[in-house]
């Protein structure tokens, strides 16, 4: 069957198959890989799209149901010339890790940045749950996304953990 939807502003069309993911297709029918492809099972978020305003893992989205959608990639926030705000933070701060988790990270965060600019640093936690890197301690992705809000201090505790209670990353551990 034949899809079309607007990826990053421009009407796309492709050819998919009744059993194709959006990822798939954002990746080797559009020749747009920023999404990754790492778990394919709605864990890691490493595949996070805007689809219709809203983030979701797009391994997980049909692209057969994408018919009409209006989609968001991180090649459509910003480039190297033109960076989106959370893309100039990541730099600033050192935030990106590697090109699996990232792009879901950017995209992530600049959908909370548009729809809940005055997220507390609980509220950052939350969003970013769901985008997984067992790598990091995520400090310096906090510090980013507190810059992009306009918070001073990006809160303890680590993603996912409001409370504060376990290690927070980058060597610290708050009580
Ligand atoms: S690849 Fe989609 S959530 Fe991990
Ligand atoms: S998964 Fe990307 S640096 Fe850890």
């Amino acid at each position: 069957m034949i899809v079309s939807l607007t990826v990053n502003g421009e009407p796309r069309t492709a050819e998919v198959a009744g059993f194709e993911s959006l990822l798939w297709v954002l990746r080797e029918r559009l020749d747009l890989r920023g999404a990754k492809d790492a778990c394919l099972q709605g864990e890691c978020g490493s595949c996070s799209v805007v689809l219709d305003g809203d983030l979701v893992c797009s391994c997980l989205v049909l692209a057969a149901d994408a018919e009409g959608a209006e989609v968001t990639t991180v090649e459509g926030l910003g480039d190297a010339t033109s960076p989106h705000p959370v893309q100039s933070a990541f730099v600033a701060h050192g935030a990106a890790q590697c090109g699996y988790c990232t792009p879901g990270l950017v995209v992530a965060l600049a959908h909370l940045r548009e729809n809940r600019p005055d997220a507390s640093p609980d509220d950052v936690r939350e969003a970013l749950a769901g985008n997984l890197c067992r790598c990091t301690g995520y400090g310096a992705i906090l510090r980013a996304a507190a810059e992009v809000l306009g918070r001073g201090d990006p809160g303890a505790g680590p993603v996912g953990d409001p409370d504060g209670t376990r290690s927070q990353g980058d060597g610290e551990v708050t009580p």
